[in-house]
Protein backbone atom coordinates (compact mmCIF):
# COMPACT_ATOMS: atom_id res chain seq x y z
CA UNK A 1 0.00 0.00 0.00
CA UNK A 2 1.07 3.48 -0.62
CA UNK A 3 -1.00 6.69 -0.89
CA UNK A 4 -2.58 9.26 1.35
CA UNK A 5 -6.05 9.54 3.04
CA UNK A 6 -7.72 12.50 5.04
CA UNK A 7 -9.42 11.09 7.98
CA UNK A 8 -13.76 11.68 7.90
CA UNK A 9 -14.87 13.96 11.17
CA UNK A 10 -16.19 11.45 13.87
CA UNK A 11 -19.21 9.40 13.68
CA UNK A 12 -19.53 8.59 17.59
CA UNK A 13 -19.21 12.72 18.14
CA UNK A 14 -21.27 14.36 15.94
CA UNK A 15 -24.62 11.58 16.77
CA UNK A 16 -24.43 13.61 20.81
CA UNK A 17 -24.10 16.57 19.14
CA UNK A 18 -26.87 16.42 16.82
CA UNK A 19 -28.50 15.61 19.78
CA UNK A 20 -27.71 18.18 21.89
CA UNK A 21 -28.44 21.02 18.66
CA UNK A 22 -32.20 20.03 19.93
CA UNK A 23 -31.79 21.82 23.27
CA UNK A 24 -32.00 24.70 21.98
CA UNK A 25 -34.12 26.98 19.40
CA UNK A 26 -30.86 28.62 17.50
CA UNK A 27 -29.17 27.29 14.51
CA UNK A 28 -26.20 24.67 15.21
CA UNK A 29 -23.37 24.27 12.08
CA UNK A 30 -21.19 21.42 12.30
CA UNK A 31 -18.41 21.36 9.45
CA UNK A 32 -16.41 18.59 8.92
CA UNK A 33 -19.38 16.43 8.95
CA UNK A 34 -19.10 12.99 7.57
CA UNK A 35 -21.10 12.20 4.58
CA UNK A 36 -22.42 8.43 6.23
CA UNK A 37 -25.80 6.54 6.70
CA UNK A 38 -26.02 7.13 10.40
CA UNK A 39 -25.75 10.72 10.03
CA UNK A 40 -28.41 10.75 7.51
CA UNK A 41 -30.73 8.88 10.27
CA UNK A 42 -30.19 10.43 12.62
CA UNK A 43 -31.21 13.89 10.49
CA UNK A 44 -34.51 11.72 9.17
CA UNK A 45 -35.49 11.28 13.27
CA UNK A 46 -34.83 15.04 13.36
CA UNK A 47 -36.97 16.16 10.75
CA UNK A 48 -39.99 14.08 11.72
CA UNK A 49 -40.36 15.50 15.25
CA UNK A 50 -40.38 19.00 13.48
CA UNK A 51 -36.19 20.35 13.13
CA UNK A 52 -35.02 21.06 9.66
CA UNK A 53 -31.76 19.49 8.85
CA UNK A 54 -29.60 20.62 5.54
CA UNK A 55 -26.46 18.62 4.73
CA UNK A 56 -23.82 20.43 2.25
CA UNK A 57 -20.17 20.26 1.64
CA UNK A 58 -19.76 18.09 4.92
CA UNK A 59 -21.86 20.98 6.80
CA UNK A 60 -24.36 20.11 9.05
CA UNK A 61 -27.51 22.25 9.21
CA UNK A 62 -29.68 21.56 12.50
CA UNK A 63 -32.79 24.63 13.28
CA UNK A 64 -34.62 22.52 16.17
CA UNK A 65 -37.02 25.95 16.43
CA UNK A 66 -39.68 23.88 15.16
CA UNK A 67 -39.73 21.29 17.08
CA UNK A 68 -43.32 20.24 18.68
CA UNK A 69 -43.76 16.21 18.51
CA UNK A 70 -42.40 14.59 21.47
CA UNK A 71 -42.97 11.40 20.09
CA UNK A 72 -40.44 10.17 18.28
CA UNK A 73 -41.77 6.85 16.43
CA UNK A 74 -39.97 7.20 12.79
CA UNK A 75 -39.01 3.86 11.52
CA UNK A 76 -35.06 5.15 11.71
CA UNK A 77 -35.26 5.28 15.02
CA UNK A 78 -35.02 1.57 14.61
CA UNK A 79 -31.60 2.12 12.63
CA UNK A 80 -29.52 3.72 14.78
CA UNK A 81 -28.30 3.35 18.19
CA UNK A 82 -27.82 6.82 18.87
CA UNK A 83 -31.56 8.10 18.35
CA UNK A 84 -31.82 7.05 22.07
CA UNK A 85 -29.49 10.27 22.88
CA UNK A 86 -32.99 12.39 21.66
CA UNK A 87 -34.47 10.77 24.79
CA UNK A 88 -32.06 13.44 27.23
CA UNK A 89 -32.22 16.02 25.28
CA UNK A 90 -36.01 16.21 24.74
CA UNK A 91 -36.92 15.56 28.38
CA UNK A 92 -34.74 18.54 28.84
CA UNK A 93 -36.38 21.15 26.80
CA UNK A 94 -39.70 19.63 26.83
CA UNK A 95 -40.32 17.71 30.22
CA UNK A 96 -41.49 14.32 28.56
CA UNK A 97 -41.03 12.47 25.74
CA UNK A 98 -42.25 8.70 23.72
CA UNK A 99 -39.11 7.32 21.91
CA UNK A 100 -39.45 3.73 20.16
CA UNK A 101 -36.70 1.30 20.99
CA UNK A 102 -33.28 2.33 19.25
CA UNK A 103 -31.74 -0.22 17.32
CA UNK A 104 -28.52 -0.23 15.86
CA UNK A 105 -25.65 -2.53 14.98
CA UNK A 106 -26.91 -6.33 16.63
CA UNK A 107 -23.49 -6.46 18.31
CA UNK A 108 -24.71 -7.80 21.66
CA UNK A 109 -27.52 -7.02 23.58
CA UNK A 110 -27.58 -2.91 24.34
CA UNK A 111 -30.00 -2.49 26.90
CA UNK A 112 -30.48 1.45 27.87
CA UNK A 113 -31.12 0.45 31.72
CA UNK A 114 -28.46 2.73 32.95
CA UNK A 115 -30.20 5.78 30.80
CA UNK A 116 -33.44 4.79 32.33
CA UNK A 117 -32.13 4.51 35.91
CA UNK A 118 -30.26 7.63 35.57
CA UNK A 119 -33.74 9.45 34.36
CA UNK A 120 -35.57 7.89 37.48
CA UNK A 121 -32.86 9.73 39.63
CA UNK A 122 -33.35 12.81 38.35
CA UNK A 123 -37.27 12.95 38.57
CA UNK A 124 -38.60 11.01 35.32
CA UNK A 125 -41.40 8.87 35.77
CA UNK A 126 -41.05 6.23 32.58
CA UNK A 127 -43.45 3.78 31.34
CA UNK A 128 -42.80 1.07 28.74
CA UNK A 129 -44.75 -1.51 26.95
CA UNK A 130 -43.17 -3.57 23.85
CA UNK A 131 -42.54 -1.18 21.75
CA UNK A 132 -41.81 2.23 23.07
CA UNK A 133 -40.44 4.10 26.25
CA UNK A 134 -42.53 7.21 27.23
CA UNK A 135 -40.57 9.56 29.60
CA UNK A 136 -42.40 12.32 31.51
CA UNK A 137 -41.29 14.34 34.24
CA UNK A 138 -44.06 16.81 36.33
CA UNK A 139 -41.78 19.66 37.28
CA UNK A 140 -38.33 20.35 35.57
CA UNK A 141 -35.48 17.80 35.78
CA UNK A 142 -33.56 17.93 39.07
CA UNK A 143 -29.38 17.46 39.25
CA UNK A 144 -28.49 14.40 41.54
CA UNK A 145 -25.30 12.45 41.82
CA UNK A 146 -25.30 9.17 39.55
CA UNK A 147 -23.29 6.49 39.70
CA UNK A 148 -22.74 4.47 36.41
CA UNK A 149 -22.36 0.56 36.98
CA UNK A 150 -20.51 0.27 33.40
CA UNK A 151 -18.40 3.28 31.91
CA UNK A 152 -21.44 3.37 29.57
CA UNK A 153 -20.55 5.96 26.50
CA UNK A 154 -24.46 6.13 25.79
CA UNK A 155 -25.69 6.60 29.07
CA UNK A 156 -23.03 9.14 29.77
CA UNK A 157 -24.42 11.53 26.63
CA UNK A 158 -27.43 11.00 27.81
CA UNK A 159 -27.44 11.84 31.50
CA UNK A 160 -25.28 14.70 30.17
CA UNK A 161 -27.82 16.07 27.71
CA UNK A 162 -30.30 15.74 30.20
CA UNK A 163 -28.57 17.77 32.75
CA UNK A 164 -27.27 21.09 31.08
CA UNK A 165 -30.86 22.44 31.29
CA UNK A 166 -31.48 20.69 34.47
CA UNK A 167 -31.92 22.46 38.14
CA UNK A 168 -28.95 22.36 40.57
CA UNK A 169 -26.12 20.16 39.90
CA UNK A 170 -25.55 16.37 38.50
CA UNK A 171 -22.68 14.16 39.04
CA UNK A 172 -21.85 11.09 37.34
CA UNK A 173 -19.58 8.95 38.78
CA UNK A 174 -18.14 6.06 36.97
CA UNK A 175 -18.08 8.30 33.35
CA UNK A 176 -17.41 7.41 30.24
CA UNK A 177 -13.69 8.73 28.87
CA UNK A 178 -14.11 7.99 25.05
CA UNK A 179 -12.46 11.44 23.10
CA UNK A 180 -15.84 11.82 21.57
CA UNK A 181 -17.47 12.59 25.04
CA UNK A 182 -14.60 15.05 25.67
CA UNK A 183 -15.52 16.73 22.24
CA UNK A 184 -18.99 16.58 22.89
CA UNK A 185 -18.59 18.18 26.12
CA UNK A 186 -16.64 21.09 24.52
CA UNK A 187 -19.23 21.66 22.19
CA UNK A 188 -21.67 21.71 24.79
CA UNK A 189 -19.74 23.73 26.94
CA UNK A 190 -19.51 26.68 23.95
CA UNK A 191 -23.49 26.46 23.48
CA UNK A 192 -23.33 27.94 27.17
CA UNK A 193 -23.53 24.53 29.03
CA UNK A 194 -21.10 24.23 32.42
CA UNK A 195 -19.38 21.15 32.26
CA UNK A 196 -16.29 20.08 34.24
CA UNK A 197 -14.08 17.09 34.26
CA UNK A 198 -14.82 15.53 30.75
CA UNK A 199 -12.41 13.26 30.12
CA UNK A 200 -12.25 12.23 34.18
CA UNK A 201 -14.07 9.10 35.25
CA UNK A 202 -16.50 12.24 37.76
CA UNK A 203 -18.39 14.48 35.45
CA UNK A 204 -20.04 17.64 37.11
CA UNK A 205 -22.84 19.63 35.10
CA UNK A 206 -24.06 22.69 36.58
CA UNK A 207 -28.00 23.47 34.73
CA UNK A 208 -28.24 26.17 33.08
CA UNK A 209 -31.53 27.96 31.85
CA UNK A 210 -30.78 28.20 27.77
CA UNK A 211 -28.13 27.12 25.31
CA UNK A 212 -27.30 28.84 22.10
CA UNK A 213 -26.61 27.98 18.78
CA UNK A 214 -22.89 27.73 17.73
CA UNK A 215 -20.75 26.68 14.97
CA UNK A 216 -18.36 23.70 15.67
CA UNK A 217 -15.63 21.86 13.39
CA UNK A 218 -16.06 18.30 13.98
CA UNK A 219 -12.56 16.42 14.82
CA UNK A 220 -11.34 13.17 13.03
CA UNK A 221 -12.58 9.60 13.66
CA UNK A 222 -10.09 7.80 15.45
CA UNK A 223 -11.71 4.30 14.86
CA UNK A 224 -11.69 4.86 10.84
CA UNK A 225 -8.15 6.71 11.47
CA UNK A 226 -7.47 2.83 13.36
CA UNK A 227 -8.85 1.06 10.23
CA UNK A 228 -6.86 2.53 7.45
CA UNK A 229 -3.80 2.20 9.55
CA UNK A 230 -5.11 -1.47 10.10
CA UNK A 231 -4.83 -1.55 6.59
CA UNK A 232 -1.48 -0.37 6.33
CA UNK A 233 -0.27 -2.94 9.37
CA UNK A 234 -2.41 -6.03 7.52
CA UNK A 235 -0.88 -5.54 4.16
CA UNK A 236 2.68 -3.82 4.60
CA UNK A 237 3.36 -0.39 2.70
CA UNK A 238 3.23 3.06 3.79
CA UNK A 239 0.52 5.25 4.02
CA UNK A 240 0.40 9.33 5.17
CA UNK A 241 -3.51 9.60 7.73
CA UNK A 242 -4.49 13.02 7.88
CA UNK A 243 -6.29 13.66 11.12
CA UNK A 244 -5.75 18.06 11.45
CA UNK A 245 -4.14 17.21 14.52
CA UNK A 246 -0.74 16.72 15.90
CA UNK A 247 -2.00 14.29 19.05
CA UNK A 248 -2.29 11.22 17.60
CA UNK A 249 -4.90 8.81 19.36
CA UNK A 250 -4.19 6.75 21.62
CA UNK A 251 -4.93 3.49 19.74
CA UNK A 252 -1.24 4.06 18.07
CA UNK A 253 -0.26 2.22 20.25
CA UNK A 254 -1.20 -1.30 18.90
CA UNK A 255 0.01 -0.39 15.97
CA UNK A 256 3.36 -0.19 17.37
CA UNK A 257 3.10 -3.68 18.68
CA UNK A 258 1.93 -5.00 15.52
CA UNK A 259 5.51 -3.89 13.71
CA UNK A 260 4.46 -0.71 12.43
CA UNK A 261 6.87 2.14 12.38
CA UNK A 262 4.92 5.77 13.44
CA UNK A 263 5.73 9.33 12.14
CA UNK A 264 4.60 12.06 13.89
CA UNK A 265 3.25 14.86 11.64
CA UNK A 266 2.40 18.18 12.35
CA UNK A 267 -1.31 17.58 10.36
CA UNK A 268 -1.55 13.39 10.74
CA UNK A 269 0.54 10.67 10.53
CA UNK A 270 2.44 8.23 8.89
CA UNK A 271 2.23 4.71 9.24
CA UNK A 272 5.00 2.16 7.63
CA UNK A 273 4.95 -1.70 7.87
CA UNK A 274 7.98 -3.67 6.17
CA UNK A 275 7.07 -7.21 7.35
CA UNK A 276 4.42 -9.56 7.98
CA UNK A 277 2.10 -7.99 11.59
CA UNK A 278 3.62 -9.50 15.12
CA UNK A 279 1.15 -11.61 16.87
CA UNK A 280 -0.26 -9.97 20.14
CA UNK A 281 0.10 -12.49 23.09
CA UNK A 282 -3.02 -11.16 24.66
CA UNK A 283 -5.26 -8.13 24.43
CA UNK A 284 -8.71 -7.24 26.11
CA UNK A 285 -11.01 -4.32 24.77
CA UNK A 286 -12.15 -2.04 27.64
CA UNK A 287 -13.77 1.03 27.60
CA UNK A 288 -11.43 4.14 26.83
CA UNK A 289 -8.39 4.10 27.62
CA UNK A 290 -8.34 0.64 26.86
CA UNK A 291 -8.03 -1.29 23.76
CA UNK A 292 -11.43 -0.35 21.77
CA UNK A 293 -14.18 -2.49 21.31
CA UNK A 294 -15.12 -0.90 17.75
CA UNK A 295 -11.09 -1.71 17.02
CA UNK A 296 -11.47 -5.25 17.70
CA UNK A 297 -12.72 -6.84 14.26
CA UNK A 298 -9.97 -4.41 12.33
CA UNK A 299 -7.33 -5.69 14.42
CA UNK A 300 -8.64 -9.44 14.36
CA UNK A 301 -8.63 -9.43 10.45
CA UNK A 302 -4.56 -8.27 10.51
CA UNK A 303 -4.08 -10.77 13.19
CA UNK A 304 -5.00 -13.50 11.26
CA UNK A 305 -2.09 -13.39 9.28
CA UNK A 306 0.41 -12.03 11.70
CA UNK A 307 3.92 -14.30 12.43
CA UNK A 308 2.92 -16.35 15.53
CA UNK A 309 -0.19 -17.23 18.02
CA UNK A 310 -2.48 -14.44 19.44
CA UNK A 311 -5.67 -13.76 22.13
CA UNK A 312 -8.18 -11.27 21.85
CA UNK A 313 -11.04 -11.30 24.69
CA UNK A 314 -14.16 -9.15 24.13
CA UNK A 315 -15.27 -8.05 27.14
CA UNK A 316 -17.85 -5.39 25.46
CA UNK A 317 -20.33 -6.93 22.67
CA UNK A 318 -21.29 -10.34 22.69
CA UNK A 319 -21.64 -10.90 19.26
CA UNK A 320 -18.40 -9.21 17.85
CA UNK A 321 -16.83 -12.54 16.86
CA UNK A 322 -19.25 -13.29 14.15
CA UNK A 323 -16.55 -12.26 12.10
CA UNK A 324 -14.68 -15.46 13.13
CA UNK A 325 -17.11 -17.31 10.63
CA UNK A 326 -16.34 -14.84 7.46
CA UNK A 327 -12.59 -14.79 8.31
CA UNK A 328 -12.51 -18.64 8.06
CA UNK A 329 -13.99 -18.53 4.81
CA UNK A 330 -10.76 -16.96 3.64
CA UNK A 331 -8.30 -18.97 5.41
CA UNK A 332 -7.63 -17.79 8.73
CA UNK A 333 -7.42 -19.93 11.13
CA UNK A 334 -9.22 -18.70 14.61
CA UNK A 335 -11.39 -20.52 17.45
CA UNK A 336 -12.93 -19.34 20.34
CA UNK A 337 -14.43 -20.19 23.23
CA UNK A 338 -17.02 -17.60 24.84
CA UNK A 339 -15.48 -14.56 24.56
CA UNK A 340 -11.72 -15.52 24.14
CA UNK A 341 -10.31 -15.95 20.37
CA UNK A 342 -7.08 -17.89 19.78
CA UNK A 343 -5.94 -16.85 16.44
CA UNK A 344 -3.02 -18.59 14.64
CA UNK A 345 -1.42 -16.22 12.28
CA UNK A 346 -1.53 -18.02 8.37
CA UNK A 347 1.17 -17.05 5.42
CA UNK A 348 -1.62 -16.72 3.15
CA UNK A 349 -5.79 -15.53 3.12
CA UNK A 350 -7.28 -15.81 -0.07
CA UNK A 351 -10.28 -14.40 -1.98
CA UNK A 352 -14.14 -15.34 -0.78
CA UNK A 353 -17.45 -14.11 -0.96
CA UNK A 354 -17.76 -13.01 2.62
CA UNK A 355 -21.02 -10.96 4.52
CA UNK A 356 -20.52 -8.09 6.93
CA UNK A 357 -22.08 -8.32 10.51
CA UNK A 358 -22.41 -5.14 12.08
CA UNK A 359 -20.31 -2.09 10.70
CA UNK A 360 -16.81 -2.99 12.26
CA UNK A 361 -16.84 -6.08 10.99
CA UNK A 362 -17.28 -4.99 7.34
CA UNK A 363 -14.44 -3.00 7.94
CA UNK A 364 -12.43 -5.64 9.28
CA UNK A 365 -13.39 -7.73 6.20
CA UNK A 366 -12.57 -4.91 3.94
CA UNK A 367 -8.91 -5.20 6.04
CA UNK A 368 -8.48 -9.08 5.51
CA UNK A 369 -9.67 -8.57 1.62
CA UNK A 370 -6.80 -5.92 1.36
CA UNK A 371 -4.63 -9.19 2.74
CA UNK A 372 -5.90 -11.68 0.71
CA UNK A 373 -4.31 -13.22 -2.73
CA UNK A 374 -7.15 -13.01 -5.31
CA UNK A 375 -10.70 -11.60 -5.16
CA UNK A 376 -13.27 -10.70 -2.49
CA UNK A 377 -16.42 -9.26 -2.43
CA UNK A 378 -18.03 -7.91 0.85
CA UNK A 379 -21.94 -8.09 0.71
CA UNK A 380 -23.80 -6.36 3.34
CA UNK A 381 -21.92 -3.13 2.99
CA UNK A 382 -24.91 -1.34 3.83
CA UNK A 383 -23.27 -1.49 7.46
CA UNK A 384 -19.82 -0.38 6.14
CA UNK A 385 -22.07 2.99 4.71
CA UNK A 386 -22.83 3.45 8.24
CA UNK A 387 -19.69 4.94 9.84
CA UNK A 388 -17.54 5.14 6.68
CA UNK A 389 -17.34 7.81 3.66
CA UNK A 390 -16.22 6.84 0.13
CA UNK A 391 -14.00 3.76 1.51
CA UNK A 392 -13.45 2.55 -1.96
CA UNK A 393 -12.19 5.48 -3.07
CA UNK A 394 -9.62 5.83 -0.12
CA UNK A 395 -9.00 2.14 -0.08
CA UNK A 396 -7.62 3.05 -4.29
CA UNK A 397 -5.96 5.83 -2.86
CA UNK A 398 -4.07 3.78 -0.74
CA UNK A 399 -3.13 1.59 -3.52
CA UNK A 400 -5.47 -1.75 -3.46
CA UNK A 401 -7.81 -2.28 -6.22
CA UNK A 402 -11.44 -1.81 -5.21
CA UNK A 403 -14.52 -1.35 -6.91
CA UNK A 404 -17.99 -0.70 -5.53
CA UNK A 405 -21.21 -2.71 -6.55
CA UNK A 406 -24.69 -1.97 -5.41
CA UNK A 407 -26.06 -4.22 -3.37
CA UNK A 408 -29.45 -5.14 -5.09
C1 LIG B 1 -21.01 3.45 21.93
C2 LIG B 1 -20.53 3.62 20.52
C3 LIG B 1 -20.06 2.29 19.95
C4 LIG B 1 -19.02 1.66 20.87
C5 LIG B 1 -19.52 1.61 22.31
C6 LIG B 1 -18.46 1.14 23.29
C7 LIG B 1 -21.83 5.47 19.64
C8 LIG B 1 -22.90 5.93 18.72
N1 LIG B 1 -21.61 4.15 19.72
O1 LIG B 1 -22.12 2.57 21.90
O2 LIG B 1 -19.48 2.54 18.66
O3 LIG B 1 -18.74 0.36 20.43
O4 LIG B 1 -19.95 2.92 22.73
O5 LIG B 1 -17.33 1.93 23.20
O6 LIG B 1 -21.15 6.26 20.28
N2 LIG B 1 -24.90 -1.29 28.70
C9 LIG B 1 -25.87 -1.77 29.57
N3 LIG B 1 -26.92 -0.94 29.88
C10 LIG B 1 -27.02 0.32 29.36
C11 LIG B 1 -26.03 0.79 28.49
C12 LIG B 1 -24.97 -0.05 28.16
O7 LIG B 1 -25.79 -2.89 30.07
O8 LIG B 1 -27.99 1.02 29.70
C13 LIG B 1 -23.74 -2.17 28.35
C14 LIG B 1 -23.75 -2.58 26.87
O9 LIG B 1 -24.56 -3.72 26.64
C15 LIG B 1 -22.27 -2.84 26.62
C16 LIG B 1 -21.59 -1.81 27.51
O10 LIG B 1 -22.54 -1.42 28.49
O11 LIG B 1 -21.91 -4.13 27.06
C17 LIG B 1 -21.07 -0.60 26.78
O12 LIG B 1 -22.11 0.00 26.04
P1 LIG B 1 -22.13 1.56 25.71
O13 LIG B 1 -20.83 2.17 26.13
O14 LIG B 1 -23.37 2.15 26.26
O15 LIG B 1 -22.20 1.55 24.13
P2 LIG B 1 -23.07 2.48 23.18
O16 LIG B 1 -23.22 3.83 23.78
O17 LIG B 1 -24.27 1.72 22.76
Amino acid sequence: MRGEVRIQGSKNAVLPMMAAAVLCEEITVIENCPDISDVHAMAEVIEDIGGCVTYENHCLTIDAAGIRSKSIEEKKVKEIRASVLLTGSMLARFGKVTIDYPGGCSIGSRPIDFHIKAFHKMGVVTTEDESCIRCETNSSLRGTAIELEFPSVGATENIILAAVLAKGVTWIQNAAREPEIVEFCHFLQTMGAKIKGEGTEHIIIQGVSKLHGIKWRLGADRIVFLTYAMMVAGCGGEAYLETDSDTPPKEITVLSRLGCQIRLESKGISIQQESRPNSISYICTRPYPGFPTDGQSLLMAVLSKSGGISTIEESIFENRFRMIRQLRKMGANIDYVSNRARITGVTKLHGAKVEADDLRSGAGLLIAAGMAEGITTVSREHFIHRGYEDVVTHMRKLGLTAKYRREE
